[in-house]
């Protein structure tokens, strides 16, 4: 019985338990004291983590259709919603620790720091799919849900250049750009015949 539930369930198991080791980490941390700049650090190791995430997200459609292993598109929609969830606090500790929620601040802070604007972008567009990731917003959306869903790239490509405006050197924001194209890329290579429908495959469906 166990066997067949590890089965059934063990990867979204993992997934679940997975995404929740880094808030456990920050959180420990963050009670140890053992940060020196416990907002630029929270900030940076919550972003990352959206990114990462965001990263896996988008791996789940190609991977199923170059080997055929559709269980992966069932861990997309909580994959997705837990990288909204990371960005969410990212955006959180920037916007009500870091400035306390000053919105006299925080709206000249969109225009004068460009990279604010990207990641604002981005964070609306995780919003809007995580909002209608649910089955009733699938229904009521039809075919013109899947376009939506689409989105996701542009939420990426804007987290790309939220990272290049904020950073110092273009390498790091180069690297996820080229594994952003190349997942991009591989969306358009010929499934497996086993994994047919990988790509329009409901995020939905747990
Ligand atoms: C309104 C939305 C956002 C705001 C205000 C914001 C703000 C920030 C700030 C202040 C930093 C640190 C800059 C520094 O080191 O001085 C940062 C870094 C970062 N953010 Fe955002 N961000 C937003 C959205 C996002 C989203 C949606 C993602 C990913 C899904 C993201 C991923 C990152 C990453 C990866 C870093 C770089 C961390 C590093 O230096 O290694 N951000 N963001």
């Amino acid at each position: 019985m166990m066997r067949t539930f590890l089965k059934r369930h063990g990867l979204k198991l993992v997934i679940h338990l997975g995404a929740l080791v880094p808030a456990v980490v920050m959180a420990l941390q963050l009670a140890r004291g053992s940060y020196l700049d416990p907002i630029r650090q929270m900030t940076t190791a919550s972003g990352n983590t959206a990114l990462a995430l965001l990263g896996l997200t988008l791996t789940c459609t190609p991977l199923a259709r170059l080997t055929g292993f559709r269980a992966v598109l069932r861990v997309r929609r909580p994959l997705g919603l837990y990288t909204f969830s990371y960005a969410a606090l990212h955006l959180l500790i920037f916007a009500g620790w870091d400035y306390g929620f000053a919105w006299d601040l925080l709206i000249p802070a969109l225009f004068t720091q460009r990279f604010v604007l990207a990641g604002l972008a981005a964070f609306v567009i995780l919003l809007a799919l995580a909002l209608t990731s649910t089955r009733g917003w699938q229904q009521r959306l039809g075919r013109w849900w899947k376009r939506l869903q689409r989105w996701v790239y542009a939420a990426a490509g804007l987290v790309v250049l939220h990272v290049l405006l904020l950073s110092k050197t273009p390498d790091k924001a180069l690297r996820y750009g080229i594994v952003l194209v190349l997942l991009l890329v591989l969306r358009w290579v010929p499934a497996r015949p086993s994994a047919q429908g990988a790509s329009s495959a409901p995020v939905t469906k747990d």
